[in-house]
């Protein structure tokens, strides 16, 4: 049977979208689009598999307007900053996290501050518990369809007769396609279904959205799978419990990826915090044997972090090493040039090390912070709470270059960190801050005496 679709055509160029624009990405022209009803093909299942985005003839990459104009913003402006302006129309997005972080709330957040229709099907919650979610978001317009559904048949129905220019399928683990057997959340159902969902994404110009769960140690079925498939990957980090949230894109076609968005859960919603590093260091213990702060690049932005150590004696066999908010095996190795280099017992020490507030580091750059809060809790000494650290260690116990240095310590200085130890490579034509000292180690030994001195 076909089916009947709306189309809007540009009266002068003839470039097709799914929803109205009042101009032409193409042509430039304003006010030339006209709506028509077009009756589209039953699906065929061999046709799903051509590349979405085959369509048409050959273009001249000077007459092809690039996709960049066309992007709606979020109007969240810690998320616009991650997807570099806004939302690509027929763009397919991924957006991944552990279950209770906050996806569905930002999804919400997103769709309050739109005036283009939007379907947002749950396969979890009932239209009333998102409506009562709603309600603690503010004031929707009529323009956001709710719809608790997990067959993607009977979605596709629902898209054709509300022609959404934003679909949000929260979450794709609850899909299901008809012609599979398999349970939903299985591997071939989510890649299914997600594949479904990029062709529709593709064909009707309409920006979708979708949501995908992962557990603590990321491997489940779903969104790993889905990352090389679609557009944009955005993956949120941090606590359930505490407030804090980062969204950050690990990868994006339409802009630039490692860009951090960072946010609290509040009573309304995530909020944008407007001093991530003040925020990242609010409630830090003062002069803790083991409390060490270092600078990360999240994207374009210098974050302070603390990064914090336990190292206790133990009678056990294998020592415990815990790490969280850094890469275990990377921690590992920083444990074994300690041991080797700056000849600290540690093999004999369980070690816990922990970045405070749920944030993850995964700059080589923070190594230097790690190496200083094992040696200072190994030691029972405390670091100077105004003192910043960072730079990468290497196996030989040296320590190299990092980027951004400059950046990195005029943020220290910024938050009144009146002193900082840098790789010893990086001090040549560095500017300091007035009243920040800055010191330069060139191994870990040099390090351990500078920040005990
Ligand atoms: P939710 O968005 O449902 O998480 P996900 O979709 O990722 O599973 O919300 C997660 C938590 O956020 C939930 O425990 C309730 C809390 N919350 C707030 O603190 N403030 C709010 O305004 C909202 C809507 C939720
Ligand atoms: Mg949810």
């Amino acid at each position: 049977m076909a089916k009947k679709r709306t189309i809007f055509t540009c009266t002068a160029c003839g470039h097709e979208t799914g929803r109205w624009l009042g101009r032409c990405p193409s042509c430039g022209l304003y006010n030339s689009f006209e709506e028509s009803v077009v009756e589209k093909k039953p699906a065929d299942r061999r046709g799903d598999l051509r590349s979405p985005v085959s369509i048409g003839r050959a273009k001249l990459i000077n007459q092809t307007s690039s996709l960049e104009e066309d992007k709606f913003p979020t109007h969240i402006s810690e998320l616009d900053r991650v997807l570099t302006g806004g939302i690509v129309p027929g763009s397919l997005i991924l957006l991944g996290g552990e279950p209770g972080i906050g996806k569905s709330t930002i999804l919400l957040q997103i769709c309050k501050n739109q005036d283009f229709p939007i379907l947002y099907v749950s396969g979890e919650e009932s239209p009333g518990q998102i409506a009562l979610r709603a309600q603690r978001l503010g004031q929707f317009g009529d323009n956001l369809h709710l719809l608790a559904q997990t067959d993607i048949a009977a979605i596709e129905a629902e898209i054709e007769s509300i022609a959404p220019a934003l679909l949000v399928i929260d979450s794709i683990q609850t899909m299901s396609h008809p012609d599979l057997t398999s349970a939903p959340g299985s591997v071939t159902q989510v890649r299914e279904t997600a594949a479904f969902f990029m062709r529709l994404a593709k064909e009707r110009a309409m920006a979708t959205i979708i949501v995908g769960h992962v557990t603590k140690d990321g491997n489940i079925a779903g969104p790993r799978i889905l990352e090389h498939m679609v557009d944009c990957v955005l993956y949120f980090e941090g606590e359930r419990s505490g407030g804090f949230r980062i969204i950050r894109a690990v990868k994006n076609r339409f802009g630039a990826t490692g860009e951090v968005g960072i946010f609290e859960m509040a009573a309304q919603g995530l909020a944008a915090i407007a001093n991530p590093s003040e925020y990242m260091l609010s409630g830090r213990p003062i002069n803790a044997p083991g409390s060490v702060i270092t600078c990360s690049m999240e994207g374009s932005r210098p974050i302070l972090a603390e990064v914090q150590a336990l190292v206790a004696a133990t009678r056990a066999h294998n020592p415990r090493r815990v790490v969280s908010g850094m890469d275990y095996n990377r921690v590992n190795m920083l444990l074994a040039v300690l041991e080797k280099r700056a000849h600290l017992n540690l093999s004999e020490a369980d070690a816990y090390i922990n970045v405070a507030g749920g944030m993850k580091l995964t700059e080589p750059a923070c190594d230097l912070a790690a190496i200083a809060a094992i040696a200072a809790s190994c030691k029972n000494q405390a670091v100077d709470a105004q003192t910043l650290i960072f730079g990468e260690a290497g196996l030989a116990g040296e320590v190299r270059a990092v980027n951004n240095v400059q950046r990195r310590i005029d943020e220290g200085a910024k938050l009144g960190f009146t002193a900082a130890v840098v790789p010893q490579a990086n001090l040549k034509g560095l500017k300091r801050p007035e009243g920040v000292k800055v010191y330069g180690a060139g191994n870990v030994n040099e390090l351990i005496d500078l920040i005990f001195s």
